[in-house]
């Protein structure tokens, strides 16, 4: 399908249910061509947005948070009343000085050289997951590999009991559900009393993720251990400690960033995968290619579609003005695809080097502070799948997430196949 100039004052790029067809490439790559600062239709501000598709523009207003902020609005598209705002404020939604306060408290724990202290325990979580999914044969990879997968992680990085787990694959489950415009959560199962405009992604689900984060924080300022929830309620940066909102929204903020997202891109991992047999043939022949492919997964998978800032001043962009108080929107998703940077951007290319993608963002201070160990979770994956000499096919459709915000599926039907 070609999307012409003419057409494109009056396309939807941003409307969930258009994710839940697919990724409208199409139309993406006609926004870079023709208009690559589109003024999209959107309730709220101004009855729209601006939609950033090209890559240097991506990344140049990511770099710039004095003009494009993260704290002076919402860093969805939806606009938020400042109580809303303020109630959930964390580390994603501020700007220096308060984010490079909130930043230091727990860079530690997600540098390259920490997060390969996680490499065994990792190894042993994806190997066994994967063993009893081989043992089915045909299953969901979406619930059986996709989910369980980053949270046990990051249960272990937290310090939180691995017992927990079950209920915590649900409760973020239902979080990211709460993307999804047909949403209707169960007022019985997860009860609550607090106005769904202050919790995140106006899921009740999310209030008791905070308060399971509140009671595992209470003891853990009474019998610290050497977990990151001990060193973010005892941690001191400049003299001051977190207070409890600070803390409540930072353990919000692990539990869905660093576990919806690695979760999707485990999922277009093995899509990708499965389109492209030869590509993983490519990496069993030649395990050097381990790095690029795990860059070319996050490129081509893109697992989160944008995030917003606002312009605090009048401005321009490409010689489009823009006005303080717009909504400015990353979009990641069509950045990944700019040909100016990728050759033939739509070839899924294991070896592809440069790779220079904004699937975490790139070089501004909001930059990804997981990804080294989303590229470790994914990479080692792909290693033991090599290792068990298989590789997995559809047995049904896909069915992607009605979202416009992550770029994922509900249900990935495989079966197993031999790869010898
Ligand atoms: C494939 C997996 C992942 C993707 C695609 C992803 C994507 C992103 C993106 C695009 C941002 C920038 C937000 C902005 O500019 O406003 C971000 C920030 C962040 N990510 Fe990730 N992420 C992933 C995995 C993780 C993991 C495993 C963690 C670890 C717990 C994590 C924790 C965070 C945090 C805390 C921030 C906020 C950083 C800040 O504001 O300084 N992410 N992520």
């Amino acid at each position: 399908m070609t999307v012409l100039q003419e057409d494109l004052a009056n396309v939807d790029v941003a409307s969930p249910k258009v994710y839940a067809e697919g990724v409208p490439h199409e139309t993406l790559a006609a926004l870079r061509k023709h208009d690559p600062v589109h003024w999209h239709p959107w309730p709220g501000t101004r009855g729209g947005f601006w939609l950033l598709s090209k890559h240097a523009d991506v990344v140049a207003v990511g770099k710039d948070p004095d003009l494009f902020s993260s704290q002076a609005g919402h860093i969805a598209l939806e606009d938020r009343e400042p109580d809303a705002l303020a109630a959930r404020q964390s580390l994603i939604e501020t700007d220096a000085p308060e984010h490079t306060r909130l930043r230091k408290l727990v860079s530690y724990a997600f540098t390259r050289s920490k997060v390969k202290e996680y490499e065994d325990y990792t190894r042993r979580i994806v190997g066994d997951l994967l063993d009893k999914a081989i043992g089915k044969e045909t299953f969901d990879w979406v619930t059986e590999i996709s989910e369980p997968v980053p949270i046990t992680v990051l249960i272990s990085i937290l310090g939180l009991p691995q017992e927990d787990a079950p209920m915590l694959i649900e409760l973020t489950s239902e979080m990211a559900a709460a993307t999804d415009p047909d949403y209707r959560p169960d007022p019985a199962k997860y009860p609550t009393d607090v106005d769904p405009r202050l919790l995140p992604f106006g899921t009740p689900a999310a209030y008791h993720v905070f308060e399971y984060g509140r009671k595992i924080g209470e003891e853990r300022r009474r019998r610290p251990t050497d977990d990151l929830v001990s060193r973010l309620v005892h941690a001191e940066v400049d003299g001051e400690r977190l207070n409890d909102n600070e803390y409540s929204n930072f353990f919000e903020l692990f539990i869905f960033a660093g576990n919806e997202t690695t979760r999707t891109g485990i999922s277009q991992g093995i899509v990708a995968l499965m389109a492209h047999p030869e590509q993983l043939g490519r990496v069993a022949a030649d395990p050097s290619l381990l790095p690029t492919a795990v860059d070319e997964i996050l490129r081509y998978g893109t697992p989160i579609i944008y995030f917003r800032r606002t312009a605090t001043r009048d401005t321009e962009i490409r010689g489009v003005p823009i006005a303080a108080g717009d909504r400015v929107a990353l979009w990641y998703l069509a950045a990944n695809f700019d040909e100016d940077v990728f050759a033939d951007p739509q070839r899924f290319d294991v070896g592809r080097e440069p790779n220079p993608h904004v699937t975490f963002g790139r070089g501004g201070p909001h930059f990804c502070l997981g990804s080294f160990l989303a590229r470790l979770e994914i990479r080692i994956l792909l290693e033991e799948i090599l290792a068990r000499n298989v590789r997995f096919e559809l047995t049904g459709p896909p069915v992607r997430l009605s979202s416009n915000f992550v770029n994922g599926f509900k249900s990935l039907p495989v079966r197993v196949v031999s790869a010898r």
